[in-house]
């Protein structure tokens, strides 16, 4: 299959996973959510669907955590408190690190951060409205320094948790960081 058909048919699993109240069934802030989320988004489309990778990766010259090490490094980020915004989005750049999938750990860890804001600040992050060059730009930057991430997302937080246009329009936002064109 192609990579634009991949992703075109997990967007539409991703909206499933709102529209049918799926979510609600998801393990929120750990690596089992997680990986429960990116099994939904990526079933019968990638083989390693759900799964924890055991090879290295790199993106930009920047290496994800070892795979020698991912499962101890994820039980120690499960374990990361997540009642600010700020211990929020440590964790979520913790798991960023980790990496954990080969492919589409951004377009799944995104629906887990949600998950974390909803429960426990009753907010979640209006995608829409997150410029992707800023957005990508401040994940690279994010390994080093988390400050320009939460400037960029704090003022991007709504309490419209369960509003259509925020949850729809949010998670084509994702899918377009990804390299996702809609063809109309
Ligand atoms: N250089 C980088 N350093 C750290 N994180 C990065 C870097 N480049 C991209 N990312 C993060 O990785 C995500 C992409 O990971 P990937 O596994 O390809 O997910 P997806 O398949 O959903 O695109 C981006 O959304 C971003 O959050
Ligand atoms: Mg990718």
């Amino acid at each position: 299959m192609q990579t634009q058909q991949i992703d075109a048919l997990s967007l539409v699993k991703a909206r499933q996973l709102y529209a049918s109240g799926d979510i609600n069934q998801i393990e929120v802030g750990t690596t089992r959510g997680l990986q429960q989320i990116h099994a939904y988004l990526f079933k019968d489309l990638y083989d390693f669907a759900g799964q924890i990778r055991d090879k290295n990766i790199s993106k930009g010259g920047f290496r994800f955590a070892n795979s020698l090490y991912l499962k101890e490094v994820l039980l120690a980020i499960e374990k990361m408190p997540a009642t600010t915004f700020k211990e929020i989005i440590a964790k979520y750049v913790e798991m960023n690190i980790a990496h954990p999938f080969l492919e589409g750990n951004g377009r799944a860890t995104r629906i887990w951060l949600d998950l974390m804001l909803k429960k426990n600040l009753g907010r979640v992050v209006n995608w829409q409205y997150v410029d992707k060059d800023l957005y990508l730009q401040a994940m690279e930057r994010s390994p080093i320094n988390d400050l320009e991430l939460r400037a960029l997302l704090e003022p991007n937080l709504t309490d419209k948790i369960n509003d259509r246009e925020v949850i729809f329009k949010g998670i084509e936002q994702s899918y377009y960081y990804e390299g996702y064109k809609k063809e109309n």
